[in-house]
């Protein structure tokens, strides 16, 4: 990679923070009336997405979406707030952390139902990564998330590192049938 550089300045943890309120609408929901994963795991995203250009002010694309606790069913015509705030910054990705409350509109009942941390790469017009600013950590829990997101980080890589080696394997097997299909 070859990083361009966007002049960052250092951004606080609280600069980046986004928040996002939705309806469960009927078109949200599975036929027991709860909010489909995929619509929620959307909101994550777009949730997610806003923190990024908080902090990075360029465009950016969703590199990983991982770690997604689903804790309870959300039902139709709940309140969903979804929190983001960026976690890490390493060079040109963020690691940002999103949670997800229901609230009952009538008894105004809430609970924590979902939990995601997702990294977002910070790219150029032509779509080349460039650098993002550095994270400025402000409380005990912004510092914990900080460290928290090196660990995610080293087992995402070691998870990608394991499935390129599966894909490697699977083409060299595919390989051997196709030019000897009689021994495999
Ligand atoms: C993400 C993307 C920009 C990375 O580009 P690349 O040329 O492979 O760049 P590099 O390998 O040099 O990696 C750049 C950064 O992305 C991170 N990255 C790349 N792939 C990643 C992945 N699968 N998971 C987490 N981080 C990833 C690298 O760790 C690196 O971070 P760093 O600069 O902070 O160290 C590119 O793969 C891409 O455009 N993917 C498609 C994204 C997309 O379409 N998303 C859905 C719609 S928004």
């Amino acid at each position: 990679m070859s990083i361009t550089e966007n002049n960052p300045a250092a951004r606080t943890v609280a600069s980046t923070q986004s928040e996002m309120t939705e309806i469960v609408l009927p078109n949200d929901t599975n036929t027991l009336g709860n909010l489909l994963g995929g619509r929620l795991m959307h909101f994550i995203d777009l949730t997610g997405a806003m923190a990024a250009y908080r902090h990075s002010r360029t465009y950016i694309v969703t590199a990983a979406m991982d770690h997604i606790d689903f804790i309870q069913p959300v039902n139709l015509g709940d309140l969903v707030t979804l929190k983001s705030s960026v976690n890490r910054a390493f060079t040109s990705s963020m690691e940002v952390g999103v949670k997800v409350w229901a609230e009952h509109t009538r008894t105004g009942v809430h609970c924590h139902v979902a939990s995601a941390y997702l990294v977002f790469v910070a790219i150029d017009e032509k779509g080349h990564p460039v650098r993002v600013p550095q994270l400025i950590l402000e409380t005990a829990d912004e510092r914990r998330r900080h460290a928290d997101a090196s660990l995610r980080r080293e087992h995402r890589e070691a998870e990608s590192a394991r499935r390129k080696e599966g894909r490697i394997a699977a083409a060299a097997l595919e390989s051997a049938a196709e030019s000897n299909p009689r021994t495999v």
